[in-house]
């Protein structure tokens, strides 16, 4: 039935009025990005990309299948295949999609052997290098990246986890490693860094087993210091780049000096329980199925090892997608994450390769709802990180220049999920848009809370922070070289099929994330930790954090130095740091709050997010750490000592190191002098957060 004339009137005016508010209110309100308007204090875009989760979990499901359908290590026909996929999928979404390829140095296996001899030298038993998991034998055999050539037949030596204190323990029992076959489990420090070791105490060959490993065996690379291609360090690895010979001191400290193999724990045991000599310490035999008075050798029994090495320059691949800012193309948010496997990845990288892709797929409908990033996002899929951060590092280093002055962060995730738990590492300047974010991502395993939540209750109710000074992922270029501010972060840290053929889809479907649910949040954490850094007019970084946390090292440090060096001229530069922060943050509110329309108020926001964005690299020196040149952030590098009892500071911390027992004058002043050169580190970020000159 119609309305009566006099209601329908009174209807359309209602009706109206209605309209002409909703229309003042989305054609008069100032721009998006200033506007917050809802109780979730999220923009609407942003808002928006939080909306597409419904079914992205089997999304990623879908895209995690179809990429480890085969193992696809970098630089093999079989990486094509998954580099066509990303490329396509991110094209799909509707995003400007590129390659770049760089050809480094690769390492494979062409042949390997090990058998047991009895001590007159003839065959006890022969044992197997492979793996059972992979009955097709599709992946590459275990085999440790970069290591030499070589053959050894020689008692073995069993050195528990191959770290100096191992080695004085062994010592004490009067057993020298000099020509045998070192054994060591892992857990040590690095790959490279256990061999090493076993090489400058003589021992002939390497080889490495990881406790419970379940009959996988981990692969890795045995690559020494620094990151990125061997043969072009500092620059790009293009196809016609300078190449050094492989005989250059530069190159020769980077390789192995002796060969070396990961082997099934089994394998090791079964060499283990042949030796004599005296007992192992009672500790050397945790959770390993040996008697405790079992011996460390060397011998009586006999290792036979060979193996034969494959180098090639290999095409690597990067793939990347930029969706370019309206209002400031010239700065970048950076989103990267590796797609080569040593097998079928699908935890470590393609978990995070599958939630990559759907932070793509995201992006697209946000473009295509109208919205425009302020600043310029760029998604990165890397080649070869296996290998040692070569597709990232060669990046890096081809792009130093304009990283330096326009790159305001990078946001990595490798392995988004390895199992249960949130996991984050951050430049300490990020850790308060970490906590923000994740106070508005549901969990993805506990109805009703937020993955803060359950993330800071697991730390006792703190969110507990790493900071990056590791050099295990492709934050590492970006960060230690280029001192780009940063963020890695997965859900779960351990992962016993790592680097093996278990790491399989089936292993996700199963065990790691059979609802896909953690993939999902990870998605949403990194896509909406890129929207808020692309966005945000001022942005979100908080360096009161980071002079909380300098003042935290500083007192660490102190307490451990002893008399003889002082470190004033640190708590002074940090001083400084506080201060000019402090002053900072009252500006950044009143930027906050500025409107666009007040003079030159666009311009003095973008001087001051050049100020915060330039900070962090302060922390660089050019010149680099002592010895290893290559590490310019002098806060956040790996230290040279991969058993250094600190996690910051490392050209401090390889100082006292290299210190030892001895306090001689000469090296108390080494100390001193590095203590010296981080607080003018800490000076150049001040100065930068200042905007003066000094
Ligand atoms: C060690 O193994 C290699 C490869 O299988 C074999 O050629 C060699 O004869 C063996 N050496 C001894 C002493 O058994």
């Amino acid at each position: 039935m119609p309305p009566k004339p006099s209601h329908f009137h009174r209807a359309s005016i209602v009706l109206l009025l209605l309209f002409l508010l909703l229309f003042l209110y989305f054609f008069l309100s100032p721009s998006p990005s200033h506007r917050r308007p809802h109780g979730d204090g999220l923009h609407p875009a942003h808002r928006l990309f939080l909306s597409l989760s419904p079914g992205a979990n089997a999304i990623i499901a879908a895209h995690l299948r179809s990429l480890t359908l085969r193992p696809h290590l970098a630089g093999t026909p079989s990486a094509a295949p998954v580099a066509d996929y990303v490329l396509s999928h991110l094209r799909a979404a509707g995003l400007r999609t590129f390659a770049a390829d760089y050809h480094p140095l690769l390492s494979y296996p062409a042949s390997s052997s090990l058998a047991l001899l009895r001590p007159d030298g003839s065959l006890l038993q022969t044992l197997r290098l492979s793996e059972p998991a992979d009955p097709a034998a599709a992946a590459v055999p275990p085999y440790h990246a970069y290591s030499p050539s070589g053959a050894a037949v020689a008692p073995a030596v069993y050195v528990n986890y191959g770290r100096e204190e191992d080695y004085r323990a062994l010592e004490r029992m009067g057993v020298d490693v000099k020509g045998h076959v070192a054994i060591a489990r892992r857990g040590g420090g690095s790959r490279g860094a256990v061999v090493a070791k076993a090489a400058e105490r003589g021992a002939a060959a390497v080889l490495m087993f990881k406790v419970g490993d379940r009959g996988g065996v981990e692969r890795g690379t045995v690559l020494l210091g620094g990151v990125g291609d061997p043969l072009t360090p500092g620059w790009a690895a293009s196809d016609d780049a300078e190449r050094l010979g492989a005989d250059e001191a530069e190159v020769r400290r980077r390789f192995p000096k002796i060969p070396s193999m990961p082997v099934a724990e089994e394998v090791a045991v079964a060499i283990l329980k042949t030796l004599g000599g005296p007992s192992m310490p009672r500790d050397w035999s945790d959770k390993l199925p040996m008697a405790a008075d079992n011996g460390v050798g060397p011998g009586p029994t006999l290792v036979n090892f060979t193996y034969q090495e494959y180098r090639k320059m290999a095409k690597i691949q990067n793939i990347f997608s930029v969706i370019r800012g309206r209002e400031e193309p010239d700065r970048y948010i950076i989103l990267g994450n590796h797609r080569d496997a040593w097998t079928f990845g699908a935890v470590d990288p393609n978990s995070g390769t599958a939630t990559l892709l759907d932070v793509a797929r995201r992006y697209g409908s946000l473009l295509r709802s109208g919205w425009r990033p302020r600043r310029t996002i760029i998604l990165c899929s890397w080649d070869a990180e296996e290998f040692g951060m070569i597709g990232s590092t060669e990046w890096v280093e081809q792009n130093l220049g304009w990283l330096t002055s326009k790159a305001v962060v990078y946001l990595n995730v490798d392995c988004a999920v390895q199992g249960d738990g949130f996991f984050a590492g951050a430049t300490p300047q990020l850790d308060n848009l970490l906590v923000q974010v994740t106070k508005q991502i549901k969990d993805p395993v506990q109805e009703g809370r937020m993955v803060y939540d359950t993330w800071s209750e697991y730390n006792g109710g703190i969110h507990n922070i790493e900071r990056l000074a590791r050099a295990d992922s492709d934050f590492s270029a970006f960060l230690h070289i280029a001192g780009v501010p940063s963020i890695d972060m997965y859900y779960g840290n351990v992962f016993p099929g790592y680097h093996t053929a278990y790491d399989s889809y089936k292993w996700m479907a199963e065990h790691g994330d059979p609802s896909f649910q953690r993939h999902v949040a990870i998605a949403q954490i990194w896509g909406l930790l890129g929207l808020r850094l692309a966005d945000d007019p001022v942005l979100p970084f908080d360096y009161v954090s980071y002079s909380t946390q300098l003042q935290e090292h500083a007192f660490v440090l102190s307490t451990f130095l002893g008399g003889g060096v002082s470190i004033q001229p640190l708590n002074r530069s940090i001083d400084e740091l506080t201060a000019a922060i402090r002053e900072a943050l009252e500006e950044g509110q009143k930027l906050q709050e500025a409107e666009i329309t007040e003079d030159f108020a666009v311009l003095r926001r973008r001087a001051f997010n050049d100020r915060l964005m330039l900070a962090e690299r302060g922390f660089l020196e050019a010149t680099g750490l002592r010895g290893r040149q290559w590490f310019k952030h002098l806060l956040y590098s790996p230290p040279d000592d991969s058993e250094s009892k600190f996690s910051f500071f490392p050209g401090i911390a390889d100082a006292i190191s290299q210190a030892g027992e001895n306090t001689g004058k000469e090296r108390l002043w080494v100390v001193q002098h590095e203590i010296w050169r981080v607080a003018r580190a800490i000076q150049r970020a001040a100065a930068a957060v200042r905007g003066e000159i000094i």
